[in-house]
């Protein structure tokens, strides 16, 4: 698994010991420069002190501290090419061809030689080279010391504060930990770094929303279970009136009753199976091209007996094609909802109209009757859930227009109510853009 705080530290180390190699081989790099010209200077003063000496002893004495520390070796031979004198007696280096410095190679090795001539004689001062290297690499070694020192503190300073930077990461990790669906406790969004605020805030955020969601889901869960006890409660108590009646006119009022109890079950399981498939929550359906046309037509026909038995004239006024891209089921339970609040609210000898049309970005449907029509101050309300403005009667359960509204929403339209042109009844509009889904 990766880990934050393992690849920071290997990074940062990674980079802090690239750092003292380079910083080590261009030290190296220099000092041996510098340690060469100077000892290259050294040999020609070497060479020179040496020029005005009279006489030389074949058997020196003892070699002088710089012949011994440095490795500098002076060689002497007269006008006739004889080696006159030798600081090191073990060791016989060729003569080099021309004055000046030069790099000579004898035995294994390499050799820094500076030769002068002087009346006659041929003075040749020989520094070994890797006499040179040991030198400058002895002297880089003290150098870099402190320098891996100052690395190592640094090195421990580095996971001390990636450790310490990490920290508020670790505290949102147990808070998160702690977090349970029914608890969705908010994590601390004090002392956090700016980097991980955002982050926090968003997630407090949705389990805010997820808070709020759940508490909906709970009241609606409970909403629904005591609605569907009540047509339940009265079925039992028909069938229980069904099988003591004696009298046939006595059964046959109880089936009326249990037949309409189990329509209203049936129809509050129907809307509370349709409010569920149109909830923002819900996943999107098949999305398609929709002829609002054949829609309205096919639901007036579904209705059309019911609002015939009620002496409503029901109408669709939809004399161009009208389409909109969008899920086909939630349509349907829009329109007909609204359908059928227009005529379960309308009084006998009432009318429905159903009316759809295009405007240049949008399609409009709309659904007027001449029934009661609903006050201004409960308009708002009655697009709840269970909420049926001051209707009693036990034939509908306060979800549709809780559906229509969804299905809108879902489709990124808008929706208001009004009244009809002649003052009276409801006219709801729907407006949905034609291209809303994607
Ligand atoms: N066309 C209308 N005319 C008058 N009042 C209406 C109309 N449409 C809806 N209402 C009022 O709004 C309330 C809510 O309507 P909604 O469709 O949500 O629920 P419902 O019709 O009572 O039940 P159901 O979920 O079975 O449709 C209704 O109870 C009614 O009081
Ligand atoms: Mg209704």
């Amino acid at each position: 698994m990766r880990s934050i705080n393992r690849q920071l530290l290997a990074l940062l180390l990674t980079a802090l010991t690239v750092s003292a190699v380079l910083i080590g081989v261009s030290s190296y790099m220099e000092v041996h420069e510098e340690i060469s010209e100077l000892f290259d200077y050294q040999l020609y003063q070497i060479a020179l002190s040496h020029r005005d000496q009279k006489t030389f002893d074949l058997q020196p004495a003892a070699a002088s501290d710089y012949e011994k520390d440095e490795g500098f070796t002076v060689q002497v031979w007269d006008p006739s090419g004889t080696l006159i004198y030798t600081s090191r007696q073990n060791t016989t280096l060729p003569r080099a061809t021309t004055t000046g410095l030069h790099t000579i190679s004898a035995g294994n090795e390499q050799w820094r030689v500076y030769l002068i001539s002087h009346l006659g004689r041929t003075i040749q001062v020989s520094q070994s080279l890797t006499a040179r290297q040991e030198m400058s690499v002895s002297f880089i070694q003290r150098t870099m010391i402190p320098i891996c020192i100052i690395f190592a503190v640094l090195a421990v300073i580095i996971w001390i504060v990636v450790r310490h930077a990490l920290t508020p990461l670790n505290r949102i990790a147990n808070g998160v930990a702690r977090l349970s669906p029914t608890s969705l406790e908010p994590l601390p969004e004090h002392d956090l770094p700016v980097e991980i605020l955002p982050l926090v805030k968003r997630l407090n955020y949705l389990f805010d929303q997820l808070g709020h969601a759940f508490d909906i889901q709970k009241r609606f869960v409970a909403d629904a279970a005591h609605e569907l006890r009540t047509p339940l409660t009265a079925i039992t108590l028909q069938l229980r009136i069904l099988e003591q009646s004696s009298g046939e006119e006595e059964r046959i009022e109880a089936l009326d009753k249990l037949k309409s109890g189990v329509n209203r079950a049936a129809r509050l399981v129907g809307q509370l199976l349709a409010l569920a498939r149109v909830e923002p929550e819900a996943p999107r359906f098949t999305i398609r091209e929709v002829s609002i046309n054949s829609l309205v037509t096919e639901i007036i026909s579904e209705q059309s007996r019911i609002a015939a038995d009620k002496g409503i004239t029901l109408a669709a006024q939809d004399d161009e094609p009208v389409i909109i891209t969008g899920e086909p089921d939630a349509l349907r339970a829009m329109i007909s909802n609204l359908v059928d609040n227009a005529i379960r609210y309308t009084l006998p000898g009432g009318k429905v109209d159903v009316t759809a049309r295009n405007t240049e970005r949008t399609v409009v449907i709309e659904v007027a009757d001449t029934g009661p029509g609903i006050p201004l101050e409960k308009r708002e309300l009655i697009f709840d859930r269970f909420n049926r403005g001051q209707r009693t009667d036990a034939t509908g359960c306060g979800l549709g227009m809780a559906i229509v509204k969804s299905a809108v929403i879902r489709h990124d339209g808008s929706i208001a109510l009004g009244e009809t042109a002649t003052g009276k009844g409801l006219k709801v509009t729907i407006k949905l853009p034609r291209y809303p889904l994607n």
